[in-house]
This record gives C-alpha cells, sequence and structure tokens, in this order.
C-alpha cells in the first residue's frame, strides 16, 4: 500500500511538471523526444531513407509538433497496437504587429483565439507566452523553441461597477475583451525584443512567429484526501503522458507498439500534422515498406491492428450533474471512459469496445462509459478523423475530468495510474482479426 501510494503520488509530481513544463504543443513534443531518447529511442527524419530492424525503438515528429513513436518486436509482427492523443490545447495566440498603444500609457498585446475554449478563466491571472520562432540563417531558416519564464502579460476584467448585470451572463468579445495588457509606455517595441533575448537571436532576424499565450498557474494536488488534479492542459496532456509512460514500460512481440501525439485537435485536425494528414499513414506504410514488406501485408497488419483514442472525458459536475447522461455517469477516480455516440462522433462500437474493455480486464484497471444526453450535442476528437486515412479497428476513451477547455482544469488524482497500466498491457498485446467481427487477444503482460 505505502509503496504503491508513493508511485502514485510520484506519476502524478511526473505528470504535473510534464505538463508545466510544455505550454505548447512545439514544448510538450520536445518534452517527449528528451524522455524517449533517454530511453533508447532513434530519431528518424520524414525527409531521410529509413533503415528499421526487428526489435528497434523509433520516433519521428512533424512540424515539430506531432510525434509518432513506435517499438518493433524481436520477431515477425502481425499489426500495429496504436494509442493516439493530442498535442495542443486552446489558447490565446498573439498576431503579427501586436501591439496596441493605449492614449500612451499602456501596450496591449492583438491576440485571436485558437481552439473553442472558456474565456473566463484567462482573466485576472499572470500570463505568459511561449511557442517557437523562425529565424534566418546563413542556409535558410530555422525554428527555435521560446518561453518567457515569467509572469509577463494580464488580461483585466472590467470592475462590476462598471457592469452590474455582468453575473447574469457575459458574451466575451475576443477582439475586445480577450487582449492581454503588456505593460506601460515603454514597453512599446518591447515584445519581439524580449523574444529575441529569450531565443538569444538578432531580433532582426525573427522572419515569423506561432506564439501562445499560458496561463502561469502550476498545475497542484488538492482535495481533502489529496483526490484530485488541476493544471492547465489538462486536456489532453494527461492522455499523452500516461500513454507515453505506459509505451516505456510495454514488451511489444506480436504488434509493433505505436504511440501517436497529433497537433491541431483543437481546430479540428485538417493540418499536415493533425489526424486527417498523412502522417500516421505514412509511418505505418514505411515501417512496412523498411522491413521489406509487401503492400498486401500493409493491408492485413491493418485488420489486425488496434487504436485507442485517447482525449479527456467530461467527468459529472459536482454542481451541475443533471448535465450529463441518466444512466452513464462517469467520476473521477473511477477509472477510464469508454465514449460512445450513436452518430458516431466517437468511434466505439461494440466490437472496440469489448477489445477495450478485455484490455482493462486484463491490467486490472476500471472502466466506466461515457454518452451525451440525447438532447445535447458534445464535442468530437481525433478517432474518427484518423479513420478517414487509415481505418482500422478503433474505440474512443479519455480520462474524466472538471472545466474541458478552462486554462485549469481538474481531473483524478487515480487515473492517470489506470491509463498507464492499460496502455502498458494493450501495448504488450496484440488483436488479431480471425474473421471480419471476430478476433483473438494475445497478452504478454
Ligand atoms: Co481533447
Amino acid at each position: 500500500m505505502t509503496e504503491s501510494r508513493e508511485n502514485f503520488e510520484n506519476l502524478n509530481q511526473k505528470l504535473l511538471t510534464f505538463v508545466d513544463n510544455s505550454p505548447t504543443s512545439f514544448h510538450a513534443v520536445d518534452n517527449m523526444k528528451a524522455i524517449l531518447e533517454q530511453a533508447g529511442y532513434n530519431r528518424l527524419l520524414e525527409g531521410e531513407s529509413w533503415k528499421l530492424k526487428e526489435g528497434g525503438r523509433y520516433y519521428v515528429t512533424r512540424n515539430d509538433s506531432s510525434l509518432i513513436a513506435f517499438q518493433i518486436p524481436k520477431r515477425d509482427f502481425v499489426g500495429f497496437q496504436i494509442m493516439a492523443s493530442h498535442s495542443d490545447s486552446p489558447a490565446l495566440k498573439i498576431k503579427a504587429n501586436a501591439e496596441i498603444q493605449i492614449e500612451k500609457k499602456y501596450v496591449k498585446l492583438n491576440v485571436e483565439k485558437y481552439g473553442g475554449m472558456l474565456c473566463s478563466p484567462w482573466l485576472d491571472r499572470p500570463l505568459s507566452v511561449a511557442g517557437r520562432i523562425v529565424v534566418r540563417t546563413a542556409e535558410g531558416v530555422a525554428t527555435k523553441l521560446v518561453n518567457v519564464d515569467r509572469d509577463l502579460l494580464i488580461i483585466p476584467n472590467l470592475a462590476i461597477h462598471l457592469n452590474r448585470k455582468v453575473n447574469e451572463g457575459y458574451e466575451f468579445n475576443a477582439q475586445r475583451d480577450l487582449l492581454p495588457l503588456f505593460g506601460g509606455e515603454k514597453a512599446k517595441d518591447g515584445l519581439l525584443k524580449q523574444i529575441a533575448r529569450e531565443a538569444q537571436v538578432e531580433e532582426g532576424d525573427i522572419l515569423d512567429t506561432d506564439l501562445f499565450l499560458y496561463n502561469r498557474m502550476k498545475g497542484t494536488v488538492l482535495g481533502m484526501n489529496n483526490e484530485f488534479i488541476a493544471a492547465p492542459r489538462l486536456d489532453d496532456l494527461q492522455c499523452v503522458f500516461g500513454s507515453l509512460m505506459g509505451f516505456l514500460k510495454a514488451t511489444p512481440k506480436d504488434s509493433a507498439a505505436v504511440l501517436c501525439v497529433l497537433d491541431n485537435e483543437e481546430v479540428g485536425s485538417g493540418t499536415k500534422q493533425g489526424a486527417d494528414s498523412t502522417f500516421l499513414r505514412d509511418v505505418l506504410r514505411r515501417i512496412h515498406l523498411a522491413m521489406g514488406r509487401s503492400e498486401e501485408a500493409y493491408i492485413m497488419a491493418l485488420a489486425s491492428s488496434f487504436m485507442v483514442s485517447a482525449d479527456n472525458a467530461h467527468s459529472i459536475h459536482p454542481n451541475q450533474p443533471d448535465k450529463a447522461d441518466p444512466t452513464n455517469r462517469p467520476f473521477m477516480n473511477e477509472g477510464i471512459v469508454i465514449k460512445y455516440s450513436a452518430n458516431q462522433k466517437y468511434t466505439t462500437d461494440a466490437v472496440s469496445g469489448a477489445l477495450f474493455k478485455s484490455v482493462c480486464d486484463r491490467a486490472e484497471v476500471p472502466y466506466q462509459v461515457f454518452f451525451n444526453r440525447s438532447d445535447m450535442l458534445g464535442g468530437s476528437t481525433l478517432g474518427n478523423i484518423s479513420n478517414s486515412q487509415v481505418a482500422l479497428n478503433t474505440v474512443d476513451i479519455g480520462l474524466p475530468q472538471l472545466a474541458m477547455h478552462s486554462c485549469y482544469e481538474t481531473a483524478g488524482s487515480k487515473d492517470t495510474a489506470y491509463l498507464v497500466r492499460a496502455a502498458q498491457v494493450m501495448y504488450s498485446s496484440s488483436i488479431q482479426g480471425a474473421g471480419d467481427g471476430t478476433y483473438r487477444l494475445y497478452f504478454h503482460q
């Protein structure tokens, strides 16, 4: 008990450190690269020929914001065991020529929304800037990550005295209400100077930027008995981190293990590195080509493959419990949530649901079920979008959380460990097609 409790606290601290160090999708991928390299994974580049070997461990990135890592078993393999999550979160993105002077007394920044966020949590709290810049080099251009690691900005609310009705509901105007205060009159022309200083480049060499605001508040463990964690970007860095930890512990034997973390889920996945791109398909095909397998063998492998689309789910809200389905009631700390939707916004069907339940049973991990209320539209996620590129048996799951798309979200302190364990078992297993709708499961852990 003491040991497992220690492990579990340790895991939450590691998750919160990972989240704190990952203010943008670029940083999340950079941190994953460091963890994978330390675990002996070899970097591949999409623009170079791949020489892969049995038992090999590799990773490849696209746009520095999506990453796919894979382990090839020591012997011939039949399919792929994939877990996919997303690296991005809703945020405010800084536009070009961002500085706006207010009566020569203040400087504020011009920003726009990235993704569907809850706006109000972004107000009245210290924020800063992180992302990537692209600089001129002797040979062309190069990318650099930046994170201004100090309290830099704030988006102030309007006092209640100036809008007495605000608590009856407020419609945020992104162009008027969400622009952060950057400084006094001397702050003018300071933003790019600050960014150049952080990145140790000449300001004049900065050709373009992808810079986002982020919440400076660190993640924490809370609740009478430390039941909860709260942090920015738990959707979906909790699944990114949990799947990565499970992947690293796995020992695949009959199927290749594939960790897939994709950018731009929050804006519809339609980018070259998103779930609707060729990235996953290209990587799976290239694994086959590099191992000297035929096109038919690739298609056969997909029939013996399984994908878990892991993106956080809504827990029952303590103040609004009636917002959830009447008979399917997911709670934090009660296990992994399997998501269903009749119109297939989630990919889960009876077959993929049953297969994932079998994995959870084997892992001795609790699971629960999510449906939207029948009179409410829910969100969508990676699974069904990715299936239009690589069609395979897929289940949509997530960890239960509150306040999704706030810049500070709450989740259960036990659930990350459940995902790690389920991912480890899933990645070590093989789910092989034995006729349409019939599958054999081989567990190796
Ligand atoms: Co998500």
